[in-house]
């Protein structure tokens, strides 16, 4: 999730440029940079880190002109550096563009340019659109740009401006924001969103995909790819700063919760590739076949991505045949055990920086091993020192509890072990097809879970003031009970602690009574481990415990066993994590709200944990 700005007018567009990336900047920031168009001259500034890096060095090189675009980067592919910022030219320096999105086919269209002579720098996707804009650039920079983007899979917000039509700021859309801005007649501001804008206007336009326009001092077109023209209602932002910046929520945490259904798309993004059964997983590369032939798999992490690697654990094992072991980051890491080369090692961490998994991370190389990443963060300290890995793709996570990333990492492990169980031949193609159609149709389940979002809310009145909860699960969703407890602990400060669903007659059950609340995970009902689950819930009942049970739609049974419960779609049980989880962060936000927790920044935590 990148930031995007331009302008057009009759203003110096520097200070402009300027004030909307460090607007935009809680859309990602790891490198920035600006282009000017002044008269038929172009000129650029771009650098690693943050705006203020970029104010420093312009105090040294003045940039001039009234036309220009800027980028603040999350990276995607490449590392973050001044070469891999935006923005990205074409050969000449002459066409400067930045990029919101991911361009699925570039590799393919890198390969086309290259054999048509372009050269290229940078090792981003974004670099292939300035090169093949100029590729079909004959005199028409608008042509040029719909030819373009007609060969272009993915998604992009762009901006771009020519030197040889040097009176054009050309925007775009397809997958990712763009807000115009409009001033005045012939003086346009365009953004990733309004943050950027409404300190000038709040008159805005909101580009839909397939959508381009075309910003003069004269005045504004907006046409199709296709060229059709189209005319576009200017509406009125009426959200303050910071409502825009959480797109309107009341909290980054909820935002990102929402956030699900597109991260989780993103995460399997030119990965899945259910026609050719098979999975892509590009940051692995040669290494993929190498782990399908291990013995064993070590798993280390801390907090939310130690559950996720959890569910790893259970998915390696049940799927591929893969014996795993996950390892707390703080502890593997004083281990005194030899690292074996006949392992995979694998790290999982959304910031990439926590200390005791980069720790882990370098026992495991200082003992010769490989070790792989699956890391949110672009270019963080774990994701560079990793052998290889997969990011998640899943933007920059505010929120100090995790949630969208713990899905991500999910998904991630779940075509992981699809990959590594086609390799491994331990499930027949049929099945393997099956349960790729399953993880497809992920994203658009969870989005019906959200729709659900109001039920929750009213569960979270009802049960705001305990202050002891239970939560248990079994199987995948055992590592689900514990990441619900402790969604609950870090935002609301209520104790609560996850158990194998088993676990309860070996201790645990001497709590239970009308003051602990019970959350159970009690879906997938062919699974042969549901009746035993049913049977602890039973045990639970014969103590007056209060049962919140989160179902599969569909059954009724439970309802008599159980105080409360909340329906979730049927899905292939080995993707039951990806959809229980989603009513429990639900559940953990609203009673925090309800108790007047400082949902995205609670007490005591970081979100990045870089000390040990
Ligand atoms: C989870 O909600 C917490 N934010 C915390 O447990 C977190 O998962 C842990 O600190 C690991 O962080 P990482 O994924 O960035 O390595």
């Amino acid at each position: 999730m990148c930031g995007i700005i331009g302008y057009i007018g009759p203003k110096n567009a520097i200070p402009i440029l300027l004030n909307g990336l460090n607007r935009l900047e809680y859309r990602g920031y790891d490198s920035v940079g600006v282009s000017l168009i002044n008269q038929d001259e172009l000129s650029y500034l771009k650098t690693k880190g943050r705006v203020a890096a970029l104010e420093e060095q312009l105090k040294e090189k003045r940039l001039q002109g009234n036309l220009g675009i800027g980028h603040s980067r999350w990276a995607t592919h490449g590392q973050p550096n001044e070469i891999n910022a935006h923005p990205q030219f074409d050969c000449q320096k002459e066409l400067a563009l930045v990029h919101n999105g991911i361009i699925e086919n570039y590799t393919s269209l890198k390969k086309w340019l290259k054999q048509h002579g372009h050269r290229f720098c940078s090792d981003t996707d974004t670099e292939v659109l300035p090169h093949l804009i100029r590729e079909y650039y004959q005199g028409d920079l608008l042509l040029a740009v719909q030819q373009a983007l007609h060969l272009v899979e993915g998604a992009y917000g762009i901006a771009l401006v020519f030197s040889k039509e040097p009176d054009k700021l050309i925007v775009a859309r397809y997958g990712s924001p763009l807000v115009i801005g409009v001033v005045a007649r012939g003086e346009y501001i365009v953004a990733s969103d309004p943050t950027a804008i409404i300190d000038y206007t709040k008159q805005v336009i909101y580009l839909d995909d397939g959508e381009i326009a075309v910003l003069t001092r004269q005045g504004m077109k907006i046409v199709t790819l296709d060229n059709v023209r189209i005319d576009k209602k200017i509406q009125v932002v009426k959200w303050n700063l910071e409502e825009i910046a959480k797109s309107g929520f009341p909290h980054f945490m909820l935002k990102e919760i929402f956030e699900q259904p597109k991260t989780i798309t993103n995460s399997l993004r030119g990965r899945l590739l259910v026609k050719e059964k098979d999975i892509s997983l590009g940051g692995l590369g040669d290494w993929l076949d190498r782990i399908a032939k291990v013995k064993r798999v070590v798993i280390a992490a801390c907090g939310t991505s130690w559950h996720a690697g959890l569910v790893g654990e259970y998915l390696f094992e049940n799927i591929a045949n893969l014996p795993t072991e996950v390892e707390y980051g703080s502890e593997f890491r004083y281990k005194q055990i030899s690292i074996d080369p006949s392992v995979a090692y694998f790290v999982i961490s959304q910031s990439g920086e926590t200390a005791d998994t980069l720790q882990s991370l370098r026992k495991i190389k200082q003992g010769k091993g490989n070790v792989f990443g699956i890391v949110n963060t672009v270019g963080s300290t774990i994701a560079r020192e990793t052998t290889a890995g997969v990011y998640l793709h899943a933007g920059p996570e505010i929120g100090v509890a995790s949630t969208k990333s713990f899905t991500s990492q999910v998904t991630v492990l779940a075509l992981l072990t699809l990959a590594l169980a086609r390799r491994r031949k331990t499930i027949p193609l049929k099945e393997l097809e099956s349960r790729m159609i399953a993880l497809q149709k992920i994203p658009q389940q969870v989005a019906s879970i959200l729709k659900q979002h109001k039920k929750i809310k009213a569960l979270a009145k009802k049960y705001c003031r305990y202050n002891n909860f239970l939560y248990l699960g079994r199987g995948y969703n055992f590592p689900v009970a514990l990441e619900g407890a402790l969604k609950l602990k870090e935002i609301s400060y209520i104790h609560a602690e996850g158990y194998p669903a088993a676990e309860m007659k070996h201790g645990p059950i001497s709590l239970i009574d009308r003051q602990m609340p019970v959350v159970v995970l009690a879906t997938d009902t062919e699974d042969v481990i549901y009746q035993k689950v049913i049977n602890n819930i039973e045990e639970i009942k014969a103590r007056q415990g209060r049962i919140i049970a989160i179902a599969t739609e569909g059954n009724k049974q439970i309802t008599k066993l159980v105080d409360e419960v909340f329906y979730i779609p049927k899905t292939n049980g080995y993707l039951t994590p990806l959809l229980n989880v989603i009513p429990l962060q639900l559940l953990s936000y609203y009673i925090a709200v309800q108790r007047g927790c400082d949902v995205d920044k609670p007490r005591n935590l970081a979100k990045s944990v870089t000390v040990e």
